[in-house]
């Protein structure tokens, strides 16, 4: 049986960057599910705690992150739906993951290079660039960041993981843990998790505003994303203002390196025709890009509907809703912490911590 686990942080309403690269998966993996195969969905909210907030800023988010994996469809009576910070063994793997994890590993990861050239000075280049540089910004936390990561998989003895492409390296370095761990041990506790993501290599979904870079949470400008509980006004005008480019008037050839945001139109309408980018072009060749913004407008408004609906009727402040809310961590927490003792008994015999 498979042993599904993904993870996403509480930063705000999911776009559509998490839901085509992730939450439809989990969704799809949820339904597709045999009996005996297991799932969890976690709410990262230790992860979170790498961005500066504060403690009633991260409540909220935890709520509307429970309300919003409801939206999409999870069903908690059939996956294990909780915040990572309820569990407190994710710390304590984390802990011991981080004792035989390589820091030189932890230094070539792309996410921290890029926090790093953004905090520091240092060019994104630098091939090894040193973890000990000195900047008030630059916090521990980040750098660890892929070690309580790979701990959230581990922990539950993960098989499947389905992720975004710009989480397959971090995933690569949870199967690293995995080699550490084992051969430091001489111990043999946990599966090799596989990564699941869409199939063709440009599925990141990109800002609609600047096509060459990934649809992000942290992205100020509100045009350059779709939420899921946007409405159709909302979708259509994000999507009519998406910049695409004046090569050619018609859709032609998938191109993402020359007309990335044509593609990531053709990958946006894809994602919710079961399609890849390059099949959705060569279908559209000949369509103009204005008929391409509306097809896409189109797809995203019914895809989005149902989930939009729910969104909105789960997140009153009702009397059902509240205790909806309640059920669900209280059911999600107690699956989940037994699931992670069951595996910490294993690790703790294994190291000698029994
Ligand atoms: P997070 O919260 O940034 O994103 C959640 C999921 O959304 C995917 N995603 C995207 N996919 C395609 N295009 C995009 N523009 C885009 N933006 C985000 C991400 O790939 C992700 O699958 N480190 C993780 C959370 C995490 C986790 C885990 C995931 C913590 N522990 C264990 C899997 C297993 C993160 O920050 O995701």
């Amino acid at each position: 049986p498979k042993i599904i686990f993904s993870g996403i942080q509480p930063t705000g309403v999911p776009h559509l960057g998490n839901y085509l690269g992730a939450l439809k998966q989990w969704k799809d993996m949820q339904d597709n599910a045999r009996e005996t195969d297991k799932l969890f969905f976690s709410i990262v909210d230790l992860h979170a705690l790498t961005i500066p907030g504060n403690a009633d800023k991260l409540r909220q988010n935890r709520r509307e992150m429970l309300t919003s994996l409801l939206a999409i469809g999870l069903n908690p009576e059939r996956s294990t739906i909780f915040y990572q910070g309820s569990v407190p063994q994710h710390a304590e793997l984390q802990w011991i993951l981080s004792c035989t994890a390589s820091t030189g590993y932890l230094s070539r990861m792309t996410q921290w290079k890029s926090k790093l050239s953004t905090l520091t000075s240092t060019p994104l280049s630098s091939s090894s660039p040193d973890p000990t540089i000195s900047s008030p910004a630059l916090k521990h936390g980040l750098f660890s960041y892929p070690i309580l990561q790979a701990a959230d998989i581990l922990l539950h003895r993960s098989t499947h993981v389905p992720v975004g492409s710009d989480q397959k390296q971090h995933l690569e370095f949870a199967r690293e843990c995995v080699t550490n761990f084992h051969s430091a041990w001489s111990t043999h506790i946990f599966p090799s998790p596989q990564t699941i993501s869409l199939d063709s290599s440009s599925s990141r979904i990109m800002s609609l505003q600047d096509p060459t870079k990934k649809m992000s949470k942290s992205d100020p400008n509100p045009k350059s994303k779709i939420f899921i509980n946007d409405d159709e006004a909302t979708i259509r005008k994000k999507i009519n203002a998406a910049r695409t480019d004046s090569i050619s008037a018609t859709v032609g050839e998938y191109d993402p390196v020359n007309r990335p945001g044509v593609a990531n139109l053709l990958e946006i309408l894809g994602g919710f025709t079961g399609k890849t980018g390059e099949k959705v072009a060569e279908e559209c060749k000949d369509v103009t890009l204005a008929q391409l913004k509306m097809l896409t407008a189109d797809a995203v408004v019914a895809g989005l509907e149902e989930v939009r609906e729910r969104f909105l009727l789960l997140g009153e402040d009702t009397e059902v809703n509240r205790k909806r809310v309640k059920e669900t961590e209280e059911v999600g927490t107690q699956s989940a912490k037994e699931s992670a003792e069951r595996t910490m008994e294993k690790v703790r015999e294994a190291i000698g911590l029994d």
